[in-house]
């Protein structure tokens, strides 16, 4: 047995509970000062404020500093090949996301990057993204497919995901995202590659075991609320819970969708409009909001503290990928959902924690300090939740602890 007693913490900030918070309960808090956090064989036993009234093998002094969960990152497409660099000039000159896929670029280029990368090419290249993910606090995060679009492509991704799910520290749930793009030889014959996702490559997934959720680009020129419905419904009955990216830069249903299947999230959400959120909070789906997209495409920001007022439950990720968001740090995204959301730390730390760890179905293991969770843990050089969501661009993270085990930020 191996027993971990961190102590001296200035602040302990955590939601309760193994569900997402929604409404006003998103902004409620267990907040502790001089507490400590007692933990045996990687998972919580007990905690509380004052002196401890026990000792550990391994002590840890956190030197006044603020002790949260540890982060979780609801939306990653953690696996490709390449960059997109050469995207920054045509951004700056106003070219559209939309424009930019339609004439071959965009997720399209990166799909022959990835192509072109071997399984451990892709392992080593997104277990190094999981490393400076640590660094930064995110102790759990999902991984989506979808830059392979044919059935081996596919696979080969998800097969990376799960080998870095048993070799990295990390935790990292796989969300089968074949739904990512229209492959251009499919560009004439929809149908066509909607029958080779349900036909054949669902199918593939499901009997393989390889990825838990089943997501869709829901979006003008890609996949429409209908064929999303199709793929969704499929991905249902092999098993694969939904997940859709809806209303990232048109309204196109996505979000009424979300709620109309029981979807456990919809992503995005930047132009959701009214029916969508009722959509939603009546289908009991988690939004899962990407502050750091809107940012980095120059668009608006989602409806965030409308969707919490209608009893929606907010998460908040990054939705690292090398075109609308090359960014690995929740942190950042922390920060912008504050000042662009007007969501208040507590709020952001729901939505980074427990809201997150509940939209990809880990609410019963991480998210939050409960007894029996997982002792995923960030020592934060921060005297309080107040001064994580001030600073910008620091890494405040001064130790992260994944499962009792020790990395420094
Ligand atoms: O969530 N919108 C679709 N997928 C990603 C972008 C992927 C890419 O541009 O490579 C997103 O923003
Ligand atoms: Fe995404």
């Amino acid at each position: 047995m191996s027993s971990l007693l961190i102590h001296n913490i200035g602040m302990l900030a955590t939601p309760e509970g193994t569900e997402a918070h929604r409404g006003p309960a998103q902004g409620q808090l267990r907040v502790l000062e001089n507490a400590w956090i007692y933990t045996e064989n990687g998972r919580i036993v007990s905690f509380g404020s004052g002196e401890p009234p026990l000792t550990a093998e391994e002590k840890l002094d956190a030197g006044g500093r603020l002790v949260t969960p540890g982060l979780v990152d609801a939306h990653t497409h953690l696996i490709f090949g390449g960059w997109r660099q050469n995207e920054l000039a045509m951004k700056i000159r106003n070219v559209p996301y939309l424009d930019i896929l339609a004439s071959g670029g965009g997720i399209l280029s990166t799909v022959k990057a990835t192509h072109a990368a071997t399984e451990a090419e892709l392992t080593n290249k997104a277990a190094t993204a999981l490393d400076e993910m640590m660094r930064f606090g995110t102790t759990t995060c999902e991984a989506k497919s979808g830059y392979g679009l044919c059935k081996d492509e596919e696979l080969k991704q998800l097969r990376v995901i799960r080998k870095l799910n048993e070799t990295h520290p990390m935790d990292v749930a796989a969300t089968f995202m074949g739904a990512h793009a229209l492959p251009p030889e499919y560009k004439e014959n929809r149908e066509g590659y909607l029958k080779l996702l349900c036909e054949e490559i669902i199918p593939a997934v499901a009997q393989e075991k390889l990825a838990r959720f089943c997501d869709v680009f829901c979006e003008t020129g890609v996949f429409t609320a209908e064929e999303s419905r199709q793929v969704l419904e499929c991905g249902k009955e092999y098993g694969l819970i939904p997940k859709i990216h809806a209303d990232e830069i048109d309204p196109i249903g996505g979000s009424q969708l979300a709620g109309q299947i029981g979807a456990i999230s919809a992503e995005h959400l930047i132009v959701c409009p009214d029916e969508g959120i009722a959509s939603m909070a009546r289908g009991g789906t988690i939004a899962c909001l990407l502050p750091a997209t809107s940012f980095y495409l120059n668009s608006t920001y989602a409806p965030a503290r409308k969707m919490i007022e209608q009893g929606v439950p907010v998460a908040l990720a990054s939705d690292y990928n090398p075109g609308s968001c090359p960014c690995l740090n929740l942190q950042l995204v922390m920060n912008i959902a504050c000042l662009k959301y007007r969501l208040t730390p507590e709020e952001v730390l729901t939505g980074v924690t427990l809201n997150a760890a509940a939209a990809i179905g880990m609410a019963e293991l991480v998210g939050s300090v409960d007894r029996a969770k997982q002792a995923d843990l960030v020592i934060w050089d921060a005297p309080d939740l107040n001064y994580l969501c001030y600073r910008l661009g620091s890494n405040l993270a001064h130790t992260v602890i994944k499962k009792g085990v020790l990395y420094h930020g």
